[in-house]
């Protein structure tokens, strides 16, 4: 394994000669529009220079983030606009969107997807430069959200069609259909600016809502591509953009009371906050994405290799920047040495270096915030009696950060409760299965857990508290959120609310129905609607 020092980790940052022809954004994107009720409006106020993780090395040897862009920075004013579009496109479900048929929204939402796809390779070079994942990994969360689209609006064609007869009960005839929610504030997440973000965004414009987007702090100019494809594919104001700080616009636009579903991938603190703006807190439904600190509970009986194998991409993958990833590593007492090394000579053999770089797993973080805030947990542990196990790890040069194996991690320090969302990997013993029970129930996540052993009676007996504790347990593999048919959810800190294909579409709807008594009467005058078609909810149509 080479040296891992700051020269050597300064090393791998590239010249500007050295970015590859395929790499590059054409130009910088000086982004001067937002989208507002049907209309790309014009900003000459305020801009924010967009800084890549990415660093280029200047004639002096020093290694710089690379400016990539520029877009509005709004105020409330603008939020205003936006808020109110969607809330006139809704017109109180009066609208030309929440009226259409659902076949008619779907056949938007293909025009639209085949415009995003014409966008690929603008899109995910953005994604890359913009939060430094790697082609691969961003070429990934591309082609995983034009399929979570697809198989969504497969999903709604199955929901709708099962909803299109009539139900009769005690005398009563009834339709019962899904009919949306109102005005959505959709806000994802940096670390899949695209595909979380859309993940809430798409089954909340499908099901009938109206939307006012937020872009991610990082990973804001990947939409820019897009705005003119939202604009044509859908009736004006269904769906705006706001460009500002969330906490300069987003209480505001809670307070006013026109928000009926926030969308949110982000911190619990964040949420609390924003929920109790809302006037009328009741009318406020929430779908949440937030903390996680997920553990592995590696038993004595597990495969070292194989636990090594999947803890190394669970605690890894995006460095450690995904709320699924491994954020504690509970190890049984008496395999831990070999775990511990088996894992350093792994972690070893990852690859360093640029976001556009064949097999690179370790890549850029999006700011030096992020490797100060690495060090410092680092530094804590270490004055609490840890140490950095591996080569290297914990020696940083501008973002790039080289993960860090810290042991043993104990109560009291900032990385045993604190979910550090970056790429260290704290490990600690335990003697009694007991005390690795202990950790998840004393935690304030509750998203996913990992367990790896071999003895069905051990892990059963660790299966049935820990359904009761998170929302998804893996057996001998790394915590995740798919396949995106999955529910995917979280108790106590980590969500609220359960997103999937068929989920997400539950999520942003609610039942409504028409109901008659069961007489000739009302059989002639539901007959006639449906015959002459009359309605759009009540109907009895198929779409194929
Ligand atoms: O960051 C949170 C994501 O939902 C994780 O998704 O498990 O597919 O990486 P993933």
């Amino acid at each position: 394994m080479p040296t891992i020092d700051f020269e050597s980790l300064q090393q791998l940052f590239p010249t500007d000669a050295d970015i590859p022809e395929d790499a590059r954004l054409p130009a910088p994107i000086h982004q001067r529009v937002s989208l507002v009720d049907g209309e790309l409006v014009p900003w000459d106020g305020a801009c924010k220079t967009v800084l890549s993780p990415v660093c280029v090395r200047q004639a002096s040897g020093e290694a710089e983030q690379v400016a990539i862009g520029s877009y509005p920075v709004m105020g409330e004013t603008e939020s205003d606009a936006a808020l109110d579009a969607a809330v006139r496109a809704y017109d109180h479900g009066r609208g030309a969107w929440p009226t259409m048929t659902v076949g008619q929204r779907i056949a938007c939402m293909q025009d639209f997807i085949r415009r995003m796809v014409a966008e690929r390779h603008q899109i995910v070079n953005l994604i890359m430069w913009e939060i430094g994942k790697s082609l691969a990994d961003s070429q990934k969360e591309f082609d995983r959200t034009v399929s979570y689209m697809q198989d969504t609006i497969e999903a709604l064609k199955e929901q709708d069609n099962s909803n299109s007869r009539f139900t009769i009960a005690e005398g009563t005839i009834g339709q019962i259909r899904r009919a949306p929610l109102g005005v959505v504030l959709c806000m994802g997440p940096y670390n899949y600016p695209l595909n979380e973000t859309f993940a809430t965004l798409i089954p909340a414009l499908l099901m009938g809502n109206t939307v006012v987007f937020k872009p991610p702090q990082y990973g804001t100019l990947l939409f820019y591509p897009l705005l003119a494809a939202f604009r044509d594919a859908f009736p004006k104001g269904v769906i705006n953009t706001i460009y500002a700080p969330g906490a300069v616009v987003v209480p505001h636009m809670l307070a006013s009371g026109k928000i009926d579903v926030l969308a949110l991938i982000g911190s619990s603190k964040v949420a609390d906050h924003l929920k109790k703006q809302h006037p009328k807190s009741h009318r406020l439904r929430a779908i949440l994405g937030l903390d996680a600190k997920n553990a592995a509970i590696i038993l004595p009986d597990a495969d070292i290799d194989l636990a090594v194998k999947e803890c190394l991409l669970g605690a890894l993958s995006f460095n450690g920047q995904r709320c699924t990833a491994l954020k504690m590593l509970m190890v049984h007492r008496s395999i831990v040495d070999t775990f511990l090394e088996r894992f350093a000579a792994q972690l070893g053999k990852l690859k360093v270096g640029m976001p556009w770089e064949k097999g690179v797993s370790i890549t850029p973080l999006p700011g030096l915030h992020r490797t100060a805030y690495m060090t410092a947990a680092i530094d804590d542990a270490k004055a609490k009696g840890a140490r950095v196990v591996n080569e290297g790890g914990g020696v940083f040069c501008q973002t790039l950060f080289y993960p860090a194996v810290v042991y043993p991690v104990q109560e009291g320090m900032m990385l045993y409760r604190e979910e550090q969302f970056g790429p260290i990997i704290p490990v600690t013993p335990f003697d009694d299965v007991e005390t690795a029970l202990q950790y998840v129930i004393t935690s304030d996540h509750g998203q996913q857990v990992s367990i790896f052993g071999t003895d069905p009676a051990q892990i059963g007996a660790l299966v049935d508290p820990l359904v009761n504790q998170v929302c998804r347990v893996n057996l001998n593999c790394q915590c995740q959120r798919g396949p995106d048919v999955f529910p995917f959810a979280g108790r106590k800190d980590s969500a609220e609310g359960t997103l999937s294909v068929t989920d997400a579409l539950r999520a942003f709807s609610i039942r409504s129905m028409v109901a008659a008594k069961q007489t000739d009467e009302s059989k002639a005058l539901l007959d006639a609607m449906v015959t002459d078609r009359k309605s759009k909810f009540v109907n009895t149509g198929f779409i194929f």
